[in-house]
């Protein structure tokens, strides 16, 4: 449904208030093709609402002839800023961008957040937007789990429906997404709500059963029958089931890339305003599907890169992939037990 522009922009004064905007700053609002025009109207009134100087970077899209879905995460190639350094000192010079135009992870984003620029992803619908304002309490609880992660040696995730992976950690950092950026160099995305880490470099090993119902990204759909993915050395070394799993497999064929196959981001959902059902609910191009990423309890994975932990691993192929009922610990401990996120205070 629709979304008022005064609501909308009292939302947007929200997370810019959360991000610590202050007057006589510099915001710099990234758009593209895709950019929702509302969107980016009520940022730029919130923004010039609490005195911020505020710039329109309009930058042309790439990719779209190489990639085979329309969804903005699905393809990490070059972005509109390679080679761009007109663009790039721009965002330099700016204390805060609004991404509304999925910058994606780049070496070029890299650059701009190690001189302390914040950057804030937003390209959900205004109306999902609007259903997941972060909040301070977004914050407490996401970043409590990745404490937890950020100690862990080991996270491993076990279901009923046949899942039992385990993940050596501690050579890359825990991540907290909670949907504002509120320290020098940060980098989030509205709305958000999870924990993640990335397995050491070749280490992750076992089993995933992608269970009837869980939900493939950017694909989109939730998996008619299970998909049995086999994990040695870090990589899914085969992808076993029935039609979901050989749409999988087709899909991820086509990027004639080894490195696709490699265990990326492992985390777990933490934010109860997102929800597991929704992605029925809406028309797949008008969503990039962050209720699934985000819904309370699930586990998300992804088979992909690992350069923006710093890993060397760079591959156009991104899948996320979160799983319900399953059971993730830390070094033993039960973190989300059958789905359900345990109280660790
Ligand atoms: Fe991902």
């Amino acid at each position: 449904m629709a979304i008022s522009d005064y609501p909308f922009i009292e939302a947007w004064r929200q997370v810019l208030t959360l991000s610590r905007l202050e007057a006589g700053q510099t915001v710099t609002i990234l758009t593209s093709a895709s950019t929702h025009p509302q969107t980016l109207s009520c940022a730029t009134i919130a923004a010039q609402s609490l005195g911020a100087i505020v710039n329109r970077l309009d930058l042309p899209p790439v990719n779209g002839e190489k990639a085979l879905s329309r969804d903005a995460l699905a393809y990490l190639g070059t972005t509109p800023l390679t080679g761009n350094h007109a663009a790039i000192a721009a965002l330099k010079a700016s204390d805060l961008v609004l991404d509304l135009m999925t910058l994606l992870f780049s070496p070029e984003q890299h650059e701009i957040l190690q001189t302390g620029t914040k950057i804030l992803l937003a390209v959900e619908p205004p109306e999902v937007l609007m259903r997941m304002v972060p909040t301070q309490e977004d914050k407490t609880r996401v970043t409590a789990a990745a404490a937890h992660i950020q100690v862990a040696r080991e996270m491993r995730v076990r279901s009923a429906a046949g899942t039992d992976l385990r993940c050596p950690l501690g050579e890359f950092p825990a991540i907290s997404e909670y949907g504002f950026v509120d320290e020098p160099g940060r980098w989030d995305h509205w709305p958000s709500g999870f924990a993640l880490t990335w397995p050491n470099e070749g280490g992750a090993s076992g089993r995933i059963v992608i269970d009837r119902g869980d939900i493939l990204l950017p694909q989109k759909c939730y998996v008619d029958d299970p998909i049995t993915l086999t994990v040695e050395n870090g990589y899914a070394v085969r992808i076993e089931g029935g039609l979901s799993a050989s749409l999988l497999d087709d899909y991820m064929a086509s990027f004639d890339d080894p490195e696709a196959y490699a265990i990326s981001h492992i985390g777990w959902g933490l934010q109860p305003r997102a929800r597991w059902s929704t992605l029925g609910l809406y028309d797949r191009e008008a969503t990039i599907g962050m209720d699934a990423r985000a819904f309370e309890g699930n586990f998300l994975f992804s088979l992909g890169p690992n350069n923006e932990a710093g890993g060397s691993r760079t591959t156009a192929c991104h899948i996320d992939i979160p799983l319900r009922r399953c059971t993730v610990s830390l070094d033993g401990r039960d973190m989300v037990a059958d789905g359900k996120v345990l109280d660790q205070a």
